[in-house]
């Protein structure tokens, strides 16, 4: 059996905000006109990111979420950064703090939450669920707009500002590169005493059925998409849903986001040649659907994606990590930014599930064919319209992370979700498959 996850304590909980801390403090050490200039309508400007971060852990954490209450700022200016009431589109327009009075109210609020962690731990008031786990939402939610500023960054005409990352490990081929999952009760989902820093929406834990299928060991490469785009399958209507051709025909979509049709692309202002063997990025919902349509395939549904990632057929209990319990590694998974790009397909063998699905975590976020629905049993956290508005929507889940992802974002059950049209962000795919069911599966 897993071990029960180790107790929190406060140490680390300043920890985890203060990596979140170090990586928004990277992403926003430009002048003002880099941090004001808004690089795409999908996106803030990066000064808005940078002090919604401490408005949102200025309401978690020193006021527990009581709006009415007033913050570290006057109520107009901290209206400015609730994302429900102003778009990314307007809000470049909006009088925003200034670089430097923004860089001012989050170090001052981040001053006051670690003086209370202090307290807390001085009163030895520390329950696991109640009082620590906003502190884990909110460094989360830095870690997602780190996410999105690296997103912004990508987005950004002009000089590179990042240099190329950091050395990855080399890939490697394999023989046999589709996993059958044999059909039967899996638990998906997980509860806040096994997994801490799980969010509303990867609660409770629950039993389901999943028929048997099969999964691609690797997320589907650039030159396996490359072969998708040279056969002309931007072209041919047959491979594309009718939401999927509408998109591409009125977005005049041809190749992946970036690249540049000449076997280039541009990644944080830098041009390269692209990299056979790395998971495809920067697709939208409807290119991965088309191109597993091309190919014969289809993209998994989240709870096969998950039950590949973490069921112990041997032990008939989920792994915390699909390569079991211990925390990620740099030798485990492709993770924290540094390397600014997927790592090759085969990089991480050491990171193999149970049935030996590979680079689950890290890397690229994966599409899934699922809708973004509550779990039954679903029960809305502290911050409430974390999840609950974009239940039923028009939004894909994804899956796994990508090398983007920050300390304690991630994990098997983290359920994330765009918009299908939606390819700014660090987006992959693999592939699945259907299999006829056989008398030895066990679902009902
Ligand atoms: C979970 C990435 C879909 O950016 O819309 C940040 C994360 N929510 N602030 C988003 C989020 C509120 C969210 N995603
Ligand atoms: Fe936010």
């Amino acid at each position: 059996p897993e071990p029960v996850p180790q107790q929190l304590n406060t140490e680390q909980l300043a920890r985890s905000l203060e990596s979140a801390r170090q990586r928004t403090t990277a992403l926003t050490a430009f002048d003002d006109a880099e941090l004001t200039r808004q690089h795409s309508p999908l996106m803030s400007p990066l000064v808005w990111d940078l002090a919604h971060i401490g408005q949102q852990e200025d309401l978690w954490l020193l006021r527990n979420g009581k709006s009415t209450l007033q913050g570290l700022l006057p109520p107009q200016i901290e209206s400015l950064y609730d994302a429900f009431e102003h778009p990314r589109a307007t809000r470049p327009s909006l009088p925003l703090l200034k670089p430097g009075a923004a860089r001012t109210f989050i170090a001052d609020v981040r001053g006051r939450v670690l003086d209370r962690l202090e307290q807390l731990e001085r009163r030895g008031q520390l329950d696991q669920d109640a009082e620590l786990f906003p502190y884990l939402m909110v460094s989360q939610h830095e870690q997602m707009h780190v996410e999105t500023m690296l997103a912004t960054h990508q987005l950004r005409e002009g000089e590179p500002l990042f240099g190329t990352g950091t050395a990855l490990p080399a890939g490697r081929a394999t023989a046999d590169d589709v996993v059958l999952v044999p059909g039967g009760p899996f638990v998906l989902g997980v509860d806040g005493a096994d997994e801490p820093f799980s969010l509303d929406n990867e609660r409770p834990a629950h039993r389901v059925q999943v028929p048997a299928f099969k999964i691609a060991r690797f997320p589907v490469t650039n030159a396996e998409y490359a072969r998708f785009v040279d056969a002309g399958g931007y072209r041919q209507r047959q491979w594309w849903s009718e939401a999927g051709w509408a998109h591409r025909q009125q977005a005049g979509l041809e190749r992946p986001q970036f690249w540049t049709g000449d076997g280039s692309r541009r990644r944080f202002g830098v041009l390269e040649e692209i990299p056979a063997d790395q998971p495809v990025q920067h697709v939208c919902f409807f290119e991965a659907e088309a191109y597993a349509a091309w190919i014969g395939a289809r993209l998994p549904t989240e709870a096969e994606w998950e039950k590949a990632a973490v069921w112990d057929p041997s032990t008939g209990r989920r792994r915390r990590w699909p390569w079991g319990s211990s925390a990620p590694t740099p030798a485990l998974a492709n993770l924290g930014g540094g390397a600014l790009q997927p790592a090759p397909v085969g990089a991480y063998p050491g990171g193999a599930s149970a049935y030996g699905v590979e680079q689950l975590i890290g890397d690229v976020w994966e599409w899934t064919s699922s809708g973004f629905e509550a779990w039954p049993g679903f029960r809305p956290m502290l911050y409430r319209q974390y999840s609950e508005p974009f239940f039923g929507g028009d939004f894909r889940v994804l899956r796994g992370g990508s090398w983007a992802v920050g300390d304690g974002a991630i994990r098997p059950s983290f359920r994330n979700w765009d918009l299908p049209i939606r390819r700014q962000i660090f987006t992959g795919f693999r592939l699945a498959w259907d299999v006829e069911p056989t008398a030895g599966d066990d679902h009902v």
